[in-house]
């Protein structure tokens, strides 16, 4: 069995291709009513908190590999960690970050911790620094549909932008063969270098009308994500986030995503085709 913390982005992905292969799967969630599309697939629901260790103990029975994905709480995933642990497990598959114990950015520094807890637990283990997701673009998306214009601190700085369908894919597959895997960390990235200029061109083309980039400063694209609900430790750490891809801290790009599923990395305007509903 394997346990997948948290159903979002990547979880709920990871948990519908292992149930394509006919893997056991069960899935942590706070909410279970909205679980329905993946226990319709055929995954486990387990209701359980991040928060508290006897739900995820709970959780935990019978597993033989973890993909640990969740906001990245270093509470929360050490807590997760440590059930692991309690339970035996043979192998997590954690999703990460560029991480670093120096980094300006907070939750940097927490998937450090939270790294640095799991090679201390002994478990087998191994680590998916991920590149920023194209997800990440459907933020933006209800000023695209609106206003056919996007802002950014990202200034021109290049990215090697991944979809997080493809993290899940190989999320999933390494939990359900982890062996091979076990001691090492992979660079996950889209194919190729983009811009928001870049995403402005392929979402023109795309929805048939001109679509606009602005370049924000830290402070507007920060007083602008607030505006728009995010709260604002979040939105500091985003609007760090973005000045430092302006500075080129994303300008990378690697071959693991298609060594690990021996197919392409989805590209940007994969990923566009496949969301424009949401940008219309
Ligand atoms: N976004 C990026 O560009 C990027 C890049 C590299 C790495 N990453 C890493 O990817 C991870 C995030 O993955 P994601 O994007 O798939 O996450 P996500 O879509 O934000 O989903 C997070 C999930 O966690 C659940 N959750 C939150 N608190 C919980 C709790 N206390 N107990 C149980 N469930 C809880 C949420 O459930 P509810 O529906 O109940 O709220 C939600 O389903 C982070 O570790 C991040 O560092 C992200």
């Amino acid at each position: 069995m394997i346990l997948v913390t948290t159903a979002g982005k990547v979880g709920s992905e990871a948990v519908l291709l292992l149930r394509q292969r006919e893997v056991p799967v069960r899935v942590l969630v706070r909410n279970p009513g909205k679980a329905k599309a993946l226990a319709d697939a055929g995954a486990e629901i387990a209701a359980a908190d991040l928060d508290a260790p006897a739900s995820i103990d709970a959780a935990m029975a019978d597993v033989t590999a973890v993909v640990l994905v969740s906001p990245g709480v270093p509470a929360q995933e050490l807590n997760v960690i440590a059930s692991a642990a309690r339970g035996g497990v043979g192998h997590v598959v954690k999703a990460t970050s560029n991480a670093s114990a120096d980094s300006p950015i907070a939750r940097r520094r927490w998937q450090s911790e939270i790294e640095a807890g799991l090679a201390a637990s002994g478990l087998a283990h191994t680590l998916l620094r991920s590149n920023a997701y194209m997800q990440n673009v459907l933020a933006l998306a209800p000023a695209i549909a609106m206003t056919s214009g996007f802002g950014s601190s990202a200034g021109q700085g290049r990215i090697g932008m991944i979809d997080a369908r493809d993290v899940a894919a190989v999320a999933g597959g390494i939990a359900a063969s982890p062996v091979p895997h076990a001691g090492k960390t992979y660079w996950l990235t889209g194919p190729e270098l983009i811009s928001y200029s870049d995403v402005a061109a392929v979402l023109s083309t795309l929805l048939g009308r001109p679509i606009t980039y602005r370049e924000l400063s830290f402070g507007q694209d920060k007083d602008a994500m607030i505006r728009a609900g995010v709260p604002e430790p979040i939105a500091e750490m985003n609007a760090q986030a973005f000045s430092m891809i302006a500075d080129g801290d994303a300008a990378w790009v690697t071959d693991d995503v298609p060594t690990l599923l021996g197919r392409p990395a989805r590209s940007f305007g994969d990923f566009a085709s496949d969301y424009a509903a949401a940008f219309s």
